[in-house]
């Protein structure tokens, strides 16, 4: 069991325009060649922060063309937000704010031995980090730049840095970067 952040990226470390856009993503792959399909059937728990949330309220439609559901996850989903959110029927999705590691503890318990999926943003994915409880880092690398946006991980790590276990290219759009993350760090 592992506790995986696991997003796609533009080259200059970005997960999405400033105004929440994922345009500049789709046309890169599609997401059934990716490692995406592997990853998901090993995940048994799930958390995102409230603007991923909205972003999947919003896209629902684009959503369901893909999966056949307006709600794309089986597996029980915890969301962080301080606001009152709608609800998507029919889902398993858990509201909570606040610090990470009871929630890290519940979602555990829940995922009962399959992996736990930080879904982002990168502060969110940061807040498990900070406790000492993100494990892995999978980054699809896609071949763009954005210049501007939200930020995949801001948190200074240099000192021990990351440990790259495997890189491979996804097609032309994307290279995908497995790494370990080092533990007990506290906030930076
Ligand atoms: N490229 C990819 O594969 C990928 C993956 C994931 C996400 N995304 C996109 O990236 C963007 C991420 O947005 P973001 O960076 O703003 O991050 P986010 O984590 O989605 O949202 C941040 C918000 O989550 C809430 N939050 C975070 N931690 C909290 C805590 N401990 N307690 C209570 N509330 C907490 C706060 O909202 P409140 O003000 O409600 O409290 C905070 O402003 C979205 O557009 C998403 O769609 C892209």
């Amino acid at each position: 069991m592992s506790t995986q952040y696991y997003t796609a990226t533009s080259l200059d470390g970005f997960i999405a325009t400033e105004d929440d856009s994922l345009e500049w993503l789709f046309p890169l792959g599609a997401i059934g060649d990716t490692g995406y399909p592997a990853f998901i059937a090993q995940v048994g728990a799930l958390a995102m922060g409230a603007n991923t949330y909205r972003w999947m309220l919003r896209n629902a439609v684009h959503i369901g063309q893909e999966t056949g559901s307006g709600w794309p996850y089986a597996q029980p989903a915890w969301v962080f937000s301080s606001r009152a959110l709608a609800m998507v029927p029919g889902t398993d999705v858990r509201f909570v704010s606040g610090d990470v590691a009871p929630v890290h503890h519940e979602m555990t318990r829940a995922a009962a031995g399959l992996n736990v999926w930080i879904v982002g943003g990168g502060d969110l994915a940061g807040q498990f980090f900070d406790a000492g409880l993100l494990d892995e880092a999978i980054v699809q690398i896609g071949s763009v730049t954005l210049g501007t946006g939200k930020p995949l991980f801001p948190r200074r790590v240099t000192s021990p840095p990351w440990r790259l276990m495997s890189a491979r290219q996804i097609g032309a759009g994307f290279a995908e970067l497995r790494y370990r993350l080092p533990h007990g760090h506290g906030k930076t």
